[in-house]
This record gives structure tokens, C-alpha cells and sequence, in this order.
């Protein structure tokens, strides 16, 4: 059992790590990866890894919470993952709808706010609902949120910015001399939340595949090789631990 004093070095048994409770990490974003893989190790179908890598979110969530993380940003499904097969795709919505039906009572009691980034317009209309839903019950909510990011992409999030932009300019809201990265962030998906402090790839690839492309510029990655659906909550200790240990210097000199 671990039990966690603010301002105090904590003991964590399991790996044995000393995590700083006064610097956890405000938001962290993974890119879910690995999970067809997984369930090829095991000679199962694709759609039965993704269903592993459900169960993780519900445990990864937990423990984030538990630590005093205030944002977890998911990649739960790329601009490029449509390339997918046709039932691989379904097989991610249904898992979403289910996903949130069953859970949402559950988020709701724990605090969890529930938010979207990605245009969730060409999804499924059973998953607009489900989404709309969860988000409006969950709005008021001050524990942590959970951004899923739902046909997500970088390149897309930063295009759809720029002609929010121009439409403002256009309708004289704003003016040339306003334009500058603080105010850009308001045309994202992103509005209000702080950049990923760190940025979590399972799966032993080691690339942002469109994630979160403008708001990663000073996140610090963390890999592994472990496959989604076998991160454990002591990985997640791991990287925190990692990122308590990197030196963040934003482009100064060590003080
Ligand atoms: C991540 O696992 C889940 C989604 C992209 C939806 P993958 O399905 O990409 O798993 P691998 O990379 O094929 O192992
Ligand atoms: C990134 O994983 C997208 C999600 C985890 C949702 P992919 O599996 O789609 O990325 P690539 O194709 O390996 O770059
Ligand atoms: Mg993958």
C-alpha cells in the first residue's frame, strides 16, 4: 500500500522509486501503441488487443489521479488510422461507445472531466452521442481530465487553427499585430490546457505519428517497449520518476 504526503518523498515499493509529490508532472499524453501487436503475440486478432488497451486506460487513469496529475491526453485514434481496415475501425468506435457506457458513472463519481480533441464530426453517429454525452455530465467535474483524442491530428489541429484565424481577421476580431503564439493556442483543440509536460510511446516505436504536434515543443518523451495493453502503473511511476531526473532547461543554461 502507498500512500502519498504532498511535499514529501514517497517510497514506491513495487519499483522501488522516490517520486517528488511537489513536481509531478501537471499533464501527460500518451500515444497508445502496440496493442495489435500484443495480441499478435498471442495469436488473437487485432481487435482483442485494443480491447487489452482499454483495460490499461481504466488502470493508467486511476493511478494518474491518484498521483495529482490534473490532465492525461490519450491518442485514441489518428487522422490516418481511417487507412485502417473497415471492421478494424468499427471495431475501435464500438469499443469507444462501450467504453464510455459502462464507465461513465464510474469517471463521473471519481471528478474525471471528459473532453475531445480531434474533429468528431466523421465519427459514427452512436459515437457523436456517446461523446456528447460523457462531456456535458462530466463538464462542471474539477478532478482530472481525460482528453481523448479522436481523429487527431497534429498538422489537422494546426490547419483548422489557422482558418478559425483568418475567419477572426476577416470579420475584423482581430488584427495582424495580435497574431502570436500565446494567442494561437486559443484556436486549438488544446484551448486552456497546458502543454504535455511528458509525452509517454508504449510499443518501442519512437515517433509522434501527428500527435500533438504544436504543443510538444518542450514535452519531454519517454519510450518503452512494453506494448499498451501491458503498461503497468509502476511504468507510469518510471516515467514520471525519468522526468523528475531530466533537466528541463527551455532553451537556458543550467541554474
Ligand atoms: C494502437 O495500437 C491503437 C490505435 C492506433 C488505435 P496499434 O493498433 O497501432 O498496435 P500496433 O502498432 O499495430 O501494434
Ligand atoms: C498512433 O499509432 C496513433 C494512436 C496510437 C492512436 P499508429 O500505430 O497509428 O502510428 P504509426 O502508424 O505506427 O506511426
Ligand atoms: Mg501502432
Amino acid at each position: 500500500m502507498i500512500t502519498f504526503f504532498k511535499g514529501e518523498k514517497v517510497d514506491e515499493t513495487e519499483n522501488d522509486l522516490s517520486l517528488d509529490m511537489e513536481n509531478i508532472p501537471k499533464h501527460i499524453a500518451i500515444i497508445m501503441d502496440g496493442n495489435g501487436r500484443w495480441a499478435k503475440k498471442r495469436k488473437l486478432p487485432r481487435t482483442m488487443g485494443h480491447k487489452a488497451g482499454v483495460e490499461t486506460i481504466r488502470r493508467i487513469l486511476k493511478e494518474a489521479d491518484k498521483l495529482g496529475i490534473k490532465y492525461m491526453t490519450l491518442y485514441a485514434f489518428s487522422t490516418e488510422n481511417w487507412k485502417r481496415p473497415k471492421e478494424e475501425v468499427g471495431a475501435l468506435m464500438k469499443l469507444l461507445v462501450q467504453y464510455l457506457r459502462q464507465e461513465i458513472n464510474e469517471l463521473h463519481k471519481n471528478g474525471v472531466k471528459i473532453n475531445v480533441l480531434g474533429d468528431i464530426s466523421m465519427l459514427p453517429e452512436e459515437c457523436i452521442i456517446e461523446i456528447e454525452k460523457a462531456k456535458e455530465k462530466t463538464n462542471l467535474n474539477t478532478g482530472i481530465t481525460m482528453n481523448i483524442a479522436l481523429n487527431y491530428g497534429g498538422r489537422d489541429e494546426i490547419i483548422r487553427g489557422i482558418k478559425l484565424l483568418v475567419e477572426d481577421a476577416k470579420n475584423e476580431k482581430i488584427n495582424l499585430s495580435d497574431i502570436n503564439e500565446h494567442m494561437f493556442e486559443n484556436y486549438l483543440y488544446t484551448k486552456g490546457i497546458p502543454d504535455p509536460d511528458i509525452i509517454i510511446r508504449p510499443s518501442g516505436e519512437q515517433r509522434l505519428s501527428n500527435f500533438l504536434l504544436w504543443q510538444c515543443a518542450y514535452s519531454e518523451f519517454w519510450y518503452s517497449d512494453i506494448c499498451w495493453p501491458d503498461f503497468k502503473e509502476k511504468d507510469l511511476h518510471q516515467a514520471i520518476y525519468d522526468f523528475q531526473h531530466r533537466d528541463r532547461r527551455f532553451g537556458g543554461i543550467k541554474k
